[in-house]
């Protein structure tokens, strides 16, 4: 667990291998392991495998980019990271063979707690995912555009969007991620006593 935690990485290309039921229900099961508020399990995952719909989806993430989002990230993201955020919102996220969008019960959970009990689920799903092998990356981008996303995949008005996670096999090796070493992130005792 501890090794897959350091190599679970966005990845935003894909192969166009199939990815089966059987491995998307493994990945989906291990999503509903997680904890809630409550435990009341708030999530819901379309799976989305039609070509008409993921195309649509697409250009959904695409309008969203190119109508605002880029500008914002431009600045703020490192070159490297954009560039790839960029590849995918205008083409390659919408290339995996399966999309799971990620919506969460409003009449099953408070307000105040979607974001907090669905995304231990989102999270257990993106390491289930690298645990066998697949590419996987949480965005947000469509959920935006929550409306047309329930349109296409048929949510009732009471699911907010969250999160859509393209799945399928990696198209290259991502390498070890980067973050904030410990000493900048945790303290002890008080604030003021880093690690
Ligand atoms: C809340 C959240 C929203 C994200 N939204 C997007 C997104 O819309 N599009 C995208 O390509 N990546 C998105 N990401 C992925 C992040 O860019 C990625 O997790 C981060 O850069 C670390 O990548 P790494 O694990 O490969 O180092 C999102 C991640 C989080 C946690």
């Amino acid at each position: 667990m501890f090794e897959l935690m350091e190599r679970q990485r966005a990845c935003r290309r894909f192969t166009d291998a199939d990815v089966s039921d059987e491995v998307v229900e493994r990945v989906l099961r291990a999503a509903t392991r997680a904890p809630s508020a409550e435990n009341a399990q708030p999530w819901v995952f379309v799976v989305v495998r039609s070509a008409s719909t993921r195309a649509a989806l697409g250009e959904i993430m695409r309008q969203a980019w190119e109508g605002g989002a880029r500008r914002f990230s431009e600045g703020r993201l490192a070159p490297a990271l954009l560039a790839d955020v960029d590849q995918g919102a205008t083409g390659s996220l919408a290339e995996a063979p399966v999309h799971v969008v990620v919506g969460a019960d409003l009449d099953r959970c408070l307000p105040q707690t979607v974001g907090s009990s669905i995304f231990p689920a989102v999270q257990n799903l993106l390491l289930a995912a690298t645990d066998l092998g697949l590419g996987s990356v949480l965005t947000t981008l469509a959920a935006t555009q929550a409306d047309e996303v329930r349109r296409l995949t048929g949510l009732a008005p009471t699911i907010d969007v969250v999160a859509l996670i393209p799945l399928g096999w990696p198209a290259r090796a991502l390498g070890p991620s980067s973050r904030r070493p410990l000493s900048e992130v945790a303290f002890r005792e008080t604030a003021d006593h880093p690690w």
